[in-house]
């Protein structure tokens, strides 16, 4: 199969697309042909090597939306052909940024239907992140107000649409007028500017 690797550290010009064998699943894993997988700010922090070891060379990719290729005999609940999503993938595991990518059942999901393959592959590891804050952590309850720091990055911007969809009130910080428009095209009641001296 076609995977993006990098062999050294550096820039994106390290990446380039390598011909390597197909995974293997384990027994508890779920082999999912990928149809579409996102970039996260993290996949260029471990490209750099400046966030942690991996050895190399490596595929990125956390994330991953596509359909399941095969499944390991102690996997119950895919089938062949279902439609999955997953996330928590790369950085010492295999990564996503392949044509086929051997991922734990836990961190495979199905995907609705009416949810395409790029948006499912974009959503896992930040949908979760901001899940685990206002759902998990903060109990955040409809009509209570909410701070997204950086409400247009990967994690803050999905976490702007989930607050509102939540009930709750949300004011976000960005650094530009673009980006505090944009974060409240999405949702936010109001944005900042998280460099004003008056923020607090
Ligand atoms: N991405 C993930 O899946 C994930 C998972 C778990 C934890 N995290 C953690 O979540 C944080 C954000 O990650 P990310 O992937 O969303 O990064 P990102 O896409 O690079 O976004 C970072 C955001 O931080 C904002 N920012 C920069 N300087 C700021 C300041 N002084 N005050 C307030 N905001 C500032 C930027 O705003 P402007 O664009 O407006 O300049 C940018 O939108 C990181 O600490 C990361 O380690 C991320």
């Amino acid at each position: 199969m076609r995977a993006v690797r990098y062999h050294e550290h550096g820039g994106p010009d390290v990446l380039q697309v390598d011909e390597v064998d197909q995974p293997d699943s384990a027994a508890d894993e779920v082999l999912i042909e990928v149809r579409a997988a996102s970039v996260n700010a993290v996949d260029a922090r471990f490209r750099a090597g400046s966030y942690g070891s991996v050895s190399l060379p490596a595929i990125p990719g956390g994330d991953a939306a596509g359909v399941v290729a095969e499944v390991g005999e102690d996997v119950e609940g895919f089938a062949e052909g279902d439609r999955v999503f997953a996330g928590g993938m790369g950085h010492g595991e295999g990564g996503t940024f392949a044509e086929y990518a051997s991922i734990p059942k836990m961190k495979v999901a199905h995907l609705p239907e009416n949810i395409s393959f790029e948006v499912g592959g974009a959503i896992p590891n930040v949908g979760v992140t901001a899940w685990m804050a206002f759902v998990e952590n903060a109990g955040l309850r409809p009509t209570e107000y909410c701070l997204v720091h950086g409400g247009n990055g990967g994690v803050g911007h999905t976490a702007v649409q989930l607050g509102n969809a939540m009930g709750a009130d949300v004011l976000a910080t960005a650094g530009s007028a673009e980006a505090r428009e944009r974060v409240r095209d999405l949702g936010a009641v109001v944005a900042f500017d998280y460099d004003s001296e008056t923020l607090a």
